[in-house]
């Protein structure tokens, strides 16, 4: 996939082409009468790709006039909004993501190479017009930090390298695949985990085409005990109280004691009046801090 370019903007007038008008008024049309201000982002947007990527003065008028809106308040959500440029901008804009999880993961690194390769400065465009580099806020791909937005596309899973080699690509006018940059499927785990996570989806899938969808999760349940969970949780029976936690299980954390007793307690008290007097009597139990916090369920089907 080729990555977008935008027609060279002007300064001058400017007006919608008549695609772009008839665009707007489906956009207008959405909101009610009287409310036609609310589409002053989408109309911008639409300008801003008409006229290269940036917006001119005369751009902000044409979109304040069409929406009725004195041109200020247009200028204050252009100002406010990084996705809006207010002076031409290169082929390329790279927007690097300098909020907390890609600068942990060294987003500081990825601004250097693309400066010092570029021979720019932050907001800058370079001599040949190709690549101008702003820094902004999280872009919402935090779990694949650190990343980049270059016009509409995002680059994830970056380094120092990487970001230098897809400047070069760029320039070159190569191809670059999207996304994840080490080659994982969307933000799914890296390493073993994703071969471990990869191996249960992959038989669960076989399963569930064959067996159906009850017994394709008994398969990733049985790699969840695998995982340790359900051990814990056996443990926890073993070690006294079959209907509620007890203090063994609420040491070996809350997802293997909580969860199983508290499912048998349920299911037995749905199905005999024995064990259903058993779940009734559970809030005495219960009144021990360590098996509080199950206590609610019992109390919830002797509702
Ligand atoms: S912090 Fe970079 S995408 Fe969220």
């Amino acid at each position: 996939m080729k990555v977008t370019s935008h027609p060279a903007g002007e300064a001058g007038s400017f007006a919608f082409t008549a695609e772009n008008e008839a665009r707007a008024g489906q956009i207008i049309a959405r909101y009610p009468e009287g409310r036609q201000a609310s589409a002053v982002i989408a109309l911008l947007d639409l300008a801003q790709r008409q006229n290269g990527n940036w917006l001119s003065a005369e751009a902000i008028e044409y979109v304040a006039n069409k929406l009725d809106m004195a041109p200020i308040r247009v200028h204050e959500v252009v100002s406010f909004y990084t996705m809006f440029n207010q002076k031409p901008v290169g082929k390329h804009f790279i927007q690097v993501c300098r909020t907390t999880p890609c600068w942990l993961r060294g987003s500081d690194d990825l601004t250097g190479t693309c400066l010092s390769k570029l021979g720019t400065k932050l907001g800058e465009t370079s001599d040949d017009g190709l690549f101008t580099v702003v820094e902004v806020e999280c872009l919402g791909a935090c779990a694949n930090a650190p990343m980049v937005q270059i016009n509409d596309l995002y680059y994830e899973d970056l380094t120092p390298e990487r970001m230098a080699g897809i400047i070069d690509d760029l320039k070159d006018g190569k191809e670059i695949p999207l996304g994840s940059q080490t080659g994982r499927q969307g933000s799914s785990p890296n390493g073993a985990a994703a071969a471990g996570v990869a191996a249960v989806v992959e038989e669960a899938l076989v399963v569930s085409e064959d067996d159906g969808a009850e017994a394709a999760l008994a398969v990733a349940d049985a790699a969840v005990a695998d995982d340790g969970a359900e051990p814990a949780a056996e443990e926890a029976a073993a070690a006294g109280d079959d209907a509620l936690p007890t203090d063994a299980a609420a040491e070996e954390g809350v997802a293997g004691a909580d969860e199983p007793s508290g499912v048998d307690s349920g299911m037995v008290t749905a199905d005999s009046p024995a064990e259903k007097d058993a779940a009734v009597d559970a809030p005495e139990v219960a009144a021990d801090e360590d098996t509080a916090a199950t206590a609610p369920r019992a109390t919830d089907k002797e509702a």
